[in-house]
């Protein structure tokens, strides 16, 4: 019988399958039936830095400078005059209720004096925080190497105020995204959450205005972290979380081939319902049980670039052979 579980983080979990942060996890019912059907760990839905910003004495002014630089923010959880209160309690019920580890998420994009709010997230008895950084900068003058600073502080600050683990959950748009994993790397975090999916303005014709469409994703983009988790694996001393497009068991299995520690769903699990979980977790013990597998730790990494014998396949953006076969 396969043994689905996994140490994520330096936590014990019962399988390397996990709710991401979304709408379903700010909803204590959707939790415990993430548990229910076999979740290893659930990730709550971000506290957003424009959520602790507006609760602060400069509201007006913090939202709105934020929201300007975080889009995301605005589309995931629209600035609101609230506190942190909810979420802290959110943080409580959850860990009242569930068994398994109950991992806490901070969006900002910048140091701030809300690491704070990371140690009452961590005093409220969050397993984890996973922090998730990312912002638009459009200044011409302001260098990657200064936006790479900012984050890497933001995230040494949080790492240094508290006991409990932390993850960093990244976007793929860095020119050398291995060196930024490293940098993280130094200030003592956990892991890293490859990737966040980020929702991209349209415009609408009818309306001649921009217009946010929340969209979820698709098995194909899966293939951007698994190459990333492929040449990281083994590269670093971190544990690696896929995120984004893993919809069913054969895209958790490919990623945990490339080297992922635990795959987070999102999409797949917003569309299904939370119950597609234990399908997915079916489909990887079937396939364990058929290979003669007895632990995710058997295989655990065994494609990574380092194992496979064509390194090239994850680093080459354009295999020469592949584009010239293509006569149209
Ligand atoms: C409705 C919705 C809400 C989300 N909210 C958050 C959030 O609050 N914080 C966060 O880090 N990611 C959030 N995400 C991103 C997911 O955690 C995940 O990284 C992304 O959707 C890609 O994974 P998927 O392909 O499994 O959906 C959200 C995604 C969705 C669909």
């Amino acid at each position: 019988m396969a043994e689905l579980t996994t140490e994520y983080l330096g936590l014990q979990l019962p399988s390397p399958v996990i709710l991401a942060s979304s709408a379903l996890s700010n909803r204590l019912d959707n939790l415990v039936a993430a548990e229910e059907h076999g979740a290893g760990a659930v990730v709550l839905r971000s506290l957003f830095e424009e959520q602790i910003e507006a609760a602060s004495t400069e509201a007006e002014e913090a939202g709105q400078r934020h929201a300007e630089s975080n889009p995301e923010a605005r589309t995931y959880f629209p600035p609101q005059r609230v506190g942190p209160h909810e979420y802290l309690s959110l943080v409580q019920r959850a860990k009242k209720a569930l068994g398994i580890p109950v991992i806490a998420s901070l969006n900002c994009c910048a140091p701030g004096s809300w690491t704070g709010y990371a140690r009452q997230i961590a005093d409220a008895g969050a397993d984890a925080i996973e922090v998730n950084i990312y912002s638009v900068e459009a200044d011409p003058s302001l260098p990657g190497s200064e936006v790479e600073r900012r984050y890497v502080e933001a995230v040494a600050g949080i790492q240094a105020a508290v006991k409990i683990p932390v993850a960093v959950k990244l976007s793929p748009y860095f020119t050398s995204l291995a060196n930024v994993v490293a940098q993280l790397q130094q200030t003592g975090v956990a892991g890293v959450v490859l990737f966040n999916r980020f929702l991209q303005p349209d415009i609408s014709l009818e309306r001649m205005a921009p217009v946010s469409v929340m969209s979820l994703s698709t098995p194909s983009e899966a293939l951007l972290p698994l190459r990333w988790i492929g040449l990281l694996h083994g590269r670093v001393q971190l544990d690696l979380a896929a995120s984004t497009g893993v919809h069913d068991s054969a895209g958790a299995l490919k990623q945990l081939l490339a080297g992922a520690t635990v795959v987070q769903l999102a999409s797949t699990l917003t569309r299904n319902g939370v119950p597609h979980l234990a399908k997915v977790l079916q489909g990887i013990e079937e396939w364990m049980d058929r290979r003669g597998h007895s632990s995710i730790d058997e295989f655990r990494g065994t494609l990574s670039q380092k194992q496979v014998s064509d390194p090239g396949a994850f680093e080459r953006a354009q295999y020469v052979h592949l584009i010239l076969s293509q006569n149209i």
